[in-house]
């Protein structure tokens, strides 16, 4: 079966800035750089992100090797804790500068489009022990500061801009479930996290609106979906879902695209006094300042059941799992090695779920990927990594992407994360993602079999299988 795509489909890769540069030369410690200095046993291995896959220093190599695996599009993020020397007043630092610029130079001679996102994680840990992070609206206005001066300094050559990577896992992860540093559990706090990063996203779009001068220019925020299927047809388990869905997708979906959160979502959290502070003119400026395009980051789907008591006699005042529990569902088909279930069907879903109900805005999958420990056990005798298992991963996710646009679905590419096996958070480099794989003590990057299978795919535009 022939499986195609639309002329100028993206065919690329993702990763960001403080997962692949390194620490070196850089003005301010993040969050994560932070907690690493502090506590480096929570991290696997005890590896940190110093060296990264120093992607600062050996940036020309690493963009030519994207070349040659046939990438026509490649997302990182600028580091707001690099480029930024004074965080209050927003100064930019010029080694930093002329990096970026490097960066973005030597995608463009290659013949890559660099698509750059603006946080991803990697708050300045300064603002977060003086401000309270994204808790406080004074670091809103910083962010907004931080992305004007990216606008300004690239935005002649850069044309697709996101503002934020999955700030549902910067509510989760530092507010609510403790795998992202300040780890605070306390449910309102998160509820007031997610509005404000909302808010930041727009004012970066409002500064976008002023300053960009580039007629190609377009804006946007990368979101990772994770459609909540219930584990029966009971009506718990069906309410147990549409929470979950309300909560994990459409929050953020709304906002960005519609300028509004979902109102019954809304209604909930109102009802459980967790709902965030906010002004009529910061939800004017939300809802004029909406994306142009979004992101899509599918990695596995949810299965969720209804709350078990347990769950109701939360320990904090509340938390979304007030009204849904996880739930195993027997029989599916799991990467043994990440514990994440494989579904590639929800991308189907999630293609549908944008052209209905979100004006079918122009969308591309921005991360998609399969993460594998020890994957130096599929070593062959040439030393190339025979990674048939990320192939047919890529290609069955491929398929229901395929589908979604033969439907009417808005899709203009897909990003797998990562090009190069790159440090990732809490975990290090325990699972590899990337088309190429990175040995972290020499820094030897090899191409793996699925980085050799994507170039024919990129160049054809179509695969079979
Ligand atoms: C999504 C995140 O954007 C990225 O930073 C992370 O490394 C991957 N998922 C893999 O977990």
């Amino acid at each position: 079966m022939k499986i195609e795509f639309p002329k100028d489909f993206w065919w690329g890769a993702a990763t960001s800035g403080p997962q692949s540069e390194g620490r070196f030369n850089k003005q301010h410690a993040n969050v994560f750089d932070h907690w690493y200095e502090i506590e480096p046993e929570a991290f696997y291995d005890q590896v940190g992100p110093d060296t990264a896959s120093n992607f600062y220093n050996s940036y020309k190599q690493d963009i030519a090797m994207m070349k040659e695996i046939g990438l026509n599009s490649f997302r990182t993020s600028i580091q707001w804790s690099r480029l930024i020397d004074d965080l209050e007043e927003g100064t930019v630092n010029e080694d930093a500068v002329r990096f970026y610029n490097a960066v973005i130079d030597e995608c463009l001679a290659q013949g890559i489009r660099p698509v750059m996102n603006l946080l991803h994680f990697d708050l300045p840990v300064e603002l977060q022990e003086k401000h309270g992070g994204w808790e406080s609206k004074h670091v809103v206005e910083l962010f907004a500061k931080f992305a004007s001066q990216c606008f300004h300094l690239f935005g002649d050559r850069v044309t697709d801009w996101f503002t934020f990577n999955e700030p549902l896992v910067i509510v989760d992860g530092a507010y609510l479930y403790q795998f992202h540093y300040p780890n605070i559990v306390d449910g309102k706090k998160a509820v007031q996290v997610a509005y404000n990063i909302t808010l930041a996203s727009a004012k970066a779009i409002a500064a976008y609106r002023e300053i960009n001068t580039n007629p190609d220019g377009r804006i946007g925020i990368v979101l990772n979906l994770t459609p909540s299927y219930p584990a029966t047809n009971s009506p718990e388990d069906l309410a147990a879902a549409h929470f979950a869905n309300l909560w994990m997708n459409d929050l953020f979906l709304g906002a960005s695209t519609k300028g509004q959160f979902p109102q019954e979502l809304v209604s909930i959290l109102e009802k459980d006094g967790v709902l965030w502070e906010s002004t009529d003119d910061e939800m004017r400026l939300i809802e004029t300042n909406t994306i142009d395009v979004l992101g899509v980051n599918f990695y596995h789907p949810n299965r969720v059941k209804q709350p078990s008591i347990s769950s109701n006699s939360l320990a904090v005042d509340w938390m979304p799992t007030k009204y849904f529990d996880d739930y195993e569902m027997p029989g599916r088909r799991m990467n043994v090695d990440k514990g994440w279930e494989i579904y590639p069907k929800a991308l189907h879903d999630i293609a549908l779920n944008i052209r209905d109900n979100y004006d079918n805005i122009p969308w591309f999958v921005s991360e998609n990927g399969m993460g594998v420990s020890r994957e130096e056990r599929y070593l062959n005798e040439e030393g190339v990594i025979e990674d048939d298992y990320r192939i047919q991963f890529i290609q069955e996710h491929l398929y229901w992407v395929a589908k979604g646009i033969e439907e009417g679905s808005n899709c203009f590419g897909y990003h797998l994360w990562t090009p190069i096996d790159c440090w990732s958070w809490k975990n290090a480099y325990r699972n590899r993602y990337g088309f190429i794989s990175n040995n972290i003590h020499t820094q030897v990057k090899t191409i793996k079999k699925s980085g050799h299978w994507f170039k024919k795919v990129a160049e054809e535009n179509q695969f079979d299988m």
